[in-house]
């Protein structure tokens, strides 16, 4: 495994299948470890700053949980308008100013390309919690452990990736992880939500079978796994043309009914109207614990981060 001592985490393209094998190995380990003692020391002394541009529940409170379950500190700033950045700092002076203080940074930003643009103007390492449409590789790798546990093991993936392909960050660096294992892909969305092409051109170039279609029934026919993601509606430019797709998939007992009987269904969350509570006490239901494996999977990142596995 490839050390990740002191460096960013900024796109789903960077890890070797051996780097995301190691990952799924510490974070499995902290799984347990955790189980036994509640809380760890490793991390004693070191400070995370949450860097938050954007709203955000899972990832923020996930990271934060993680650096404290290993025995370290966060200073966190939840919105853009509790920073000076309302005043008009630049994100590379408040990246700089944030160095002096802590020794990680976690950054979301509505903005393609903007974790890369704090990365680069500080020596601390950057993690990329959600750069607008782009990238949010810590997600990818917590869906992966996810499909890991629940599965048992990540050979002869079929997968649905659902909603909006287009908006979507999760599944932007999901698929690259999941094309390190050979996985086929469904992507399943309205015509104008579909993956942005040249994410799938740089699928196939790898030799990827992905099938691209509308019909979400016919996909979970084909696949033991159904990703479902929200439709963006924060994206859109023209409000009508997200009433023209919102509520294009609905995953509810009716419609669970009628596919297999151990798919099992993961969602980033939130969730909008995708998946109806009614589904949740299904045992394939994995998403809530999806959100479980962000801790272990974000204490695995920030213990290899600061080399301490
Ligand atoms: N999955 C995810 O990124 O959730 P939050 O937006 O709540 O962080």
């Amino acid at each position: 495994m490839a050390s990740l001592k002191g460096k960013d985490i900024l796109h789903g393209n960077q890890f070797s299948k051996k780097d995301i094998d190691g990952i799924l190995k510490v974070a499995a380990g902290f799984e347990k470890e955790l189980k036994a003692k509640g809380a760890l020391n490793l991390l004693k002394g070191k400070i995370l700053a949450t860097l938050f541009f954007e709203p955000s529940t899972r990832t923020r409170l996930s990271f934060e949980t993680a650096m404290q379950r290993l025995g370290g500190g966060v200073i966190s700033m939840a919105s853009a308008e509790s920073s000076s950045a309302a005043k008009g700092e630049t994100l590379a002076d408040t990246a700089k100013t944030v160095a002096q203080y802590a020794d990680a940074i976690v950054i979301r930003h509505p903005r393609l390309g903007s974790a890369k643009e704090a990365a680069d103007a500080v020596p601390i390492p950057v993690l990329n919690a959600g750069d607008g449409a782009g990238q949010h590789p810590t997600q990818a790798l917590l869906d992966i452990y996810t499909i890991y546990r629940e599965r048992g093991s990540l050979k002869d993936l079929q997968i649905s990736l659902v909603g909006d392909l287009k908006n979507g960050r999760t599944v932007h660096a999901l698929v690259e992880i999941l094309s390190l294992y050979g996985a086929r892909m469904y992507f399943v969305s309205p015509g104008l939500l579909q993956m942005p092409e040249e994410i799938t051109s740089g699928l196939r170039s790898k030799g990827i079978e992905i099938v691209e279609t509308e019909d979400l029934a016919y996909a979970a026919s084909q696949t033991d796994l159904l990703y479902l993601t929200r439709i963006q509606k924060e994206r859109f430019s023209d409000l009508a043309e997200y009433e023209r797709v919102k509520g294009s998939y609905v995953v509810d007992a009716k419609f669970l009914a009628a596919l297999k009987k151990d798919i099992i269904l993961l969602h980033p969350l939130p969730r909008v109207d995708e998946i109806h509570p009614e589904v949740d006490a299904y045992p394939g239901a994995a998403y809530f614990r999806q959100v479980r494996n962000g801790v272990f999977i974000r204490m695995a990142i920030l213990a290899m981060i600061f080399g301490k596995r």
